[in-house]
């Protein structure tokens, strides 16, 4: 064989013996007796070159260089392939990198719902629950709301047809499923329903959705979230009232906040206030709150002449959109993961 022709064979058998070996100890061999430096076939190869003829001495030094360099090459890369741990069946290479996971969070509101519910537990609130398809008793009658009151409107409510109210109540006592429903316009409601279970002294909150049949814009949604907080015992107090409020924001928002009640007028509290917070250069109103009616505490069977109480609704956008400086409410029902990864 001509001695190019030595070159090209040499190289072929060493790199396919590199290729067919499947562990270190074969591999090693294979370098032995491709590559060893005392009787390797690469030695032998190489003294070819010097009985070749002088003038195709240079065309065949580059030649073997090259096939050295590949061989050489060849026998790391499968060393490194072989140290690293075996692959299981299927193929699954167990030393690649993994595929990043990103975790889920909590959405802000619920983050929000969450925190309050902490900070007023600490204040000795207990959080109480309600439904959100209401009966008239619960939304409006034992609010002090009566048949006639304009806040009963169906334009301003959302009454629920007959038979998908069937469906939604199935599994509710009878007692809420006869007569109009609706969803509840405000947590309220759940005041009620805590003051027919329980005897005062009474401290609870409850956090949830609400719906009114209000156009979208930046701080107006047809559902949005509130909590409604209602303490009631033997001397409870407007100050008091005050205090736990301007406590809550205080907490929740992580400085001292200042706190501004204005006159206003709800059916079940007297009196009553609409409760601001400072905005900008501005006040921005947060909910409703005041001293519970009398008329409210004897429709639940408590006696007016001995109880007193304090009720407060506020609006939870509102306060999350405040400590985030967040200036469209709409953000927070869109699930564009561009906003809800931000919290
Ligand atoms: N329920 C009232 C509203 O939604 C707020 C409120 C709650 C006012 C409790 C007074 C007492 O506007």
């Amino acid at each position: 064989m001509d001695p190019i022709g030595e070159i090209v064979a040499y190289e072929q058998a060493a790199l396919a013996a590199i290729s067919n070996v499947t562990d270190a100890p074969a591999l090693e061999a294979v370098r032995v007796e491709f590559a060893g430096r005392k009787h390797g076939r690469m030695r032998d190869v190489q003294a070819l070159l010097g009985k070749a003829d002088p003038a195709e001495r240079p065309l065949l030094g580059k030649r073997f260089n090259e096939a050295k360099t590949s061989v050489e090459t060849a026998l790391e890369a499968r060393q490194k392939e072989l140290a690293r741990p075996k692959s299981i069946a299927g193929g699954l290479d167990l030393t690649l990198p993994g595929t990043p996971l990103r975790l889920g969070k909590k959405h802000p509101l619920v983050q929000t719902i969450d925190e309050l519910k902490d900070i007023m537990g600490r204040f000795g609130f207990s959080v109480a629950e309600g439904p959100e398809i209401e009966d008239e008793w619960h939304n409006f009658e034992a609010l002090n709301i009566p048949e006639e009151h304009p806040a009963r409107d169906p334009l301003d409510n959302f009454y629920l047809a007959a038979a998908s109210v069937a469906a939604a109540n199935a599994g509710v006592p009878a007692s809420a499923s006869s007569g109009p429903v609706l969803l509840r316009t405000q947590t309220s409601t759940v005041q009620i329903r805590v003051m027919e279970q329980q005897q005062p002294p009474i401290r609870v909150v409850s956090l949830g959705r609400v719906y009114r049949p209000d156009t979208m814009d930046a701080s107006h949604s047809c559902m949005f979230h509130q909590m409604e907080g209602l303490m009631v015992d033997r001397s409870v107090t407007m100050a008091q009232l005050k205090t736990v409020i301007r406590m809550l924001f205080s907490s929740y928002l992580e400085h001292d906040v200042s706190i501004r009640f204005r006159p206003s007028f709800f059916p079940f509290t007297e009196p009553s206030v609409e409760v601001d917070i400072p905005w900008g250069d501005d006040w921005m109103e947060i909910g409703g709150a005041g001293m519970v009616d009398p008329h409210v505490l004897a429709a639940v069977g408590y006696n007016p002449d001995e109880f007193t109480g304090f009720a407060f609704g506020l609006g939870i956008e509102r306060l999350c959109m405040k400590r985030h400086a967040i200036t469209d409410i709409r953000r927070f029902y869109e699930n564009d993961v561009r906003f809800l990864r931000q919290f």
